[in-house]
């Protein structure tokens, strides 16, 4: 698998390769015709240069030049549009995001049961295939992008908006929140996990598993302290807790590259690290800390957390 790339210059899709191609085009053409004019500037401020005929410069170099060079890149630029991946919502996968102050909410439907899965800041999706994910936002507007994938495309209350991608490459391709949401807009980014089609077909089927049942004295302890704490409130744990829906779907928790909305590695550390005190963190995060939690009964929360693949 590839890097982690959050980059418009390593497109790994179909969109992004053409927007980046455009990148490329009109940063060339621009370079071109900055150093042809510097060019005329030197020649012109030379002792011996020669007087110009005025009318012959202003009719080629500022009408006929622009409108010649303007209108190939126009041409250019709506063919080159029109082979963008189309955006219908009519795709055999239909995977729905729902932005939230400061993470993403990623909702599948299980091919066999027909049941909801519900997953956080992590948008699987099979190679080669076109699939649509339908946006919207639980509060205020947000913006999904994915450099290496395609364009971005506003969350706006109220309305439910889509994009159309394909992922070409295997790969894990950050994305980031792309308009400014609040005090960690910044810190309000996701990751694209596009897998062989075998593949996302086994991810589904675990994700549409209920939580394992933890094994053993300390993860038992984790589970207890997850009602103990309150956490159910907040945040649901298939098998477990099931009504919660304000915080991040907990269910396969451990099986995620990160937490926070790409802000930490997932492992025992991270997680118990987050629980205690989860504003420094992420400041203004609506989690609260778990006040008054003891070393031990943290740590086996943040091993059940960390076992929950
Ligand atoms: Cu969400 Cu910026």
């Amino acid at each position: 698998m590839n890097g982690t790339l959050q980059s418009v210059l390593h497109p790994a899709g179909a969109d992004a390769a053409v927007i980046s191609q455009f990148t490329w085009v009109l940063f060339g053409a621009g370079t071109l015709i900055f150093v042809a004019v510097m060019a005329l500037l030197v020649l012109s401020l030379r002792d011996n240069a020669k007087p110009l005929r005025p009318g012959l410069w202003i009719a080629g170099a500022g009408v006929a030049f622009p409108v010649l060079v303007l209108s190939a890149l126009l041409v250019w630029s709506t063919w080159r549009s029109a082979q963008l991946v189309p955006q219908s919502s009519n795709t055999a996968l239909g995977i729905s995001v729902t932005a939230r102050m400061w993470w993403w909410e990623v909702r599948y439907r299980d091919p066999g049961s027909g049941r909801e899965i519900v997953t956080a800041n992590e948008i699987h999706v099979p190679v080669g295939q076109t699939v649509y994910v339908g946006l919207n936002t639980a509060d205020v507007i947000h913006s999904l992008w994915v450099p290496a994938l395609s364009g971005k495309r506003d969350m706006i209350p109220g309305r439910v908006t889509g994009l159309t991608l394909r992922a070409d490459q295997p790969g894990i391709y950050r994305g980031q929140c792309a308009e400014f949401c609040g005090a960690q807009h910044a810190r309000m980014a996701l990751h694209v996990v596009a897998l062989a089609p075998a593949a996302f077909r086994d991810w589904l089927q675990r994700e549409a598993q209920p939580a394992r049942a933890p094994q053993g004295a300390l993860l038992e302890r984790g589970r207890a302290a997850f009602i103990e704490q309150r956490c159910q409130t907040c945040h649901t744990i298939r098998g477990v807790a099931e009504t919660a829906r304000l915080g991040p779907d907990l269910t396969h928790v451990g099986s995620r590259i990160r937490i926070g909305a790409g802000l930490l590695r997932t492992h025992q550390g991270t997680l118990a690290g987050w629980i205690a005190d989860p504003q420094s963190a992420k400041p203004g995060v609506f989690m609260p800390a778990a006040a008054g939690i003891d070393g031990d009964t943290l740590r086996a929360l943040a091993a059940y957390l960390e076992h929950l693949q």
